[in-house]
């Protein structure tokens, strides 16, 4: 059994700026599922959103994150974002944290769906994950930081109500029991439950398993936030193809080379992301390929080196200045419910990051601003941490070593849950599709069902039983909200109830 001051599960950008700060103080031990380059921050195209530039403020920003999130979002939390965004941004930029610049030596920023002003800090064009990534990596390294690769979390250790720690399988398939004062989760999304997504699919909603597990409250978990763009050739999904395109002219058009959002929405092209995504997908229904125009960008192998990397690997070819696109899972506003801090409803577990439902994004995320939440409430998060008082005493932890807990259940086959999934929640749900979900997931184990000792399952055993409580949540939530809003709607329930006054300016 190990023992940390702070455990953090996961390895994204939010789980290492908690560690960094955590570790100011305390004994951190980062446990990752694959390898430190594994995860969604890595992949990261478009950038960070900050009120950075002279003609901007933190309330415009304010502003279109509401609005993008149709109003549903916490405010608190939202000032908070935009308000000591910038101020981090630029503490990071003092001490070497780079972003692109224009000739001039200004901060060169992009435009993304719904925003109002310039505002994305890139770098190296579309790769802001990696570099933001391969930079904090470098001062985590420094740090006296236990970091352990390939572990997949089993469960979070729970006694008397409290948390105190959790268990893994290594790399060899061993049982690893870290006992620990705080426990974070930061185990991002759950796009790896669709077929058509951009994340990494071994994010499955493992942390929303486990945390239910547990015991504690989770929240919003019907809104799942498709991305319009992700390039589509021979049939299948290559990754993501950045909104910054769009912000740099990149227009959507039909096989006739018609344009599609024009008529729409005023934003036409940089609408909300849930909007554009709704209108891809009734061409996608029809039989229809949807493309990005791109003949407008120049030097696009410069400014987009990843999604011309991703083209030539899908065999699109660039010169025809065509991306054929579809829409994908990319991004999870619900989550673990927290506070402003990370608290979660269970005395020293955290939530950080994607799985956090701190209810930050409303009914949809605003454009590049999760790299930003990443830092900004992964930074709170460590800080918060640092400041506590040591926890007096840990209870003493047994291993369960019950043979009749050995009888697994019944488990689903994963790429069955994902073709469930992707059909039943989809961009628009109705109630039969996903009470049929419902009805399939039934013939398994029920939710709560806790008799068993994971710890004696193999690895594939837990992400099928993981990925199948997660899809019954999802599909209750999505049915329980009967009002289509944002990135959830609802076929059958009537038209959106929220409609975005649209008199945002785009400079
Ligand atoms: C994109 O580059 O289009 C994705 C960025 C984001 O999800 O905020």
């Amino acid at each position: 059994m190990l023992k940390a001051d702070i455990l953090i599960i996961g390895g994204g950008l939010a789980a290492i700026m908690t560690a960094l700060k955590a570790s100011e103080r305390y004994k951190v031990t980062l446990v990752i599922k694959g390898s430190r380059k594994s995860g969604n921050s890595w992949r990261a195209q478009g950038g960070i959103a900050a009120a950075l530039s002279s003609v901007d403020h933190p309330e415009l920003h304010y502003q279109d994150t509401m609005k993008a999130g149709c109003d549903q979002n916490d405010p608190e939390l939202v000032k908070i974002l935009v308000h000591e965004g910038p101020k981090r941004l630029k503490h990071w930029m003092e001490k070497g944290l780079t972003f692109d610049k224009k000739e001039d030596g200004t901060l060169a920023l992009g435009r993304e769906g719904a925003h109002s002003q310039r505002r994305i800090v890139h770098n190296d064009g579309d790769q802001t994950g990696k570099i933001c990534m391969e930079y904090y990596w470098k001062l985590l390294e420094k740090r006296d930081v236990t970091i352990l690769e390939d572990h997949q979390a089993i469960d979070l250790v729970i006694v008397a109500h409290e948390c105190v720690g959790a268990t893994f399988h290594g790399p060899s398939g061993q049982v690893v029991t870290i006992r620990a004062s705080a426990t974070v989760l930061a185990t991002g999304g759950i796009g790896g439950l669709f077929e058509a997504t951009t994340n990494d699919p071994t994010l499955v909603g493992d942390g929303l398993a486990m945390a239910l597990r547990a015991g504690a409250t989770l929240r919003d978990l019907e809104f799942i936030q498709f991305h319009p763009t992700l390039i589509y050739s021979q049939s299948k999904v290559i990754g993501l193809a950045s909104e910054a395109l769009r912000g740099e002219g990149a227009f959507l058009v039909s096989e006739a080379g018609q344009l599609i959002m024009e008529s729409v929405h005023p934003l036409g092209d940089l609408a909300p992301r849930d909007v554009v995504a709704r209108v891809i997908q009734g061409y996608v229904h029809r039989g229809e390929q949807v493309f990005l125009d791109t003949s407008m960008i120049h030097k696009f192998e410069k400014r987009f080196p990843q999604i011309a990397a991703l083209c030539k690997k899908g065999k699109v070819d660039l010169s025809q200045k065509r991306i054929p696109i579809r829409p994908g899972a990319h991004f999870h506003m619900g989550g673990v419910e927290t506070d402003a801090f990370g608290k979660t409803s269970i005395p020293h577990l955290y939530a950080v990051g994607e799985v956090a439902g701190n209810n930050l994004h409303g009914a949809n995320r605003l454009a590049s601003n999760s790299l930003l939440e990443a830092i900004v409430f992964g930074e709170r998060l460590g800080e918060y941490l640092a400041n506590l008082a040591p926890r007096p005493t840990l209870p003493t932890l047994f291993s369960v070593n019950n043979k009749e807990q050995k009888v697994t259940p019944k488990l689903p086959n994963v790429n069955e849950v994902k073709k469930r999934v992707s059909h039943a929640l989809n961009i628009t749900r109705n109630e039969a599709d996903l009470k049929e979900l419902l009805h399939w997931l039934s013939q398994y184990e029920p939710l709560s069902e806790r008799k068993y000792n994971r710890t004696l399952w193999s690895k594939k055993r837990i992400t099928s039983d993981n990925m199948r409580i997660v899809a019954s949540l999802l599909a209750t939530a999505a049915l329980d909200r009967k009002v289509s809003c944002g990135a959830h709607e609802r076929s059958d329930t009537g038209k959106l109830h929220v409609v975005r006054d649209v008199q945002t300016v785009i400079s």
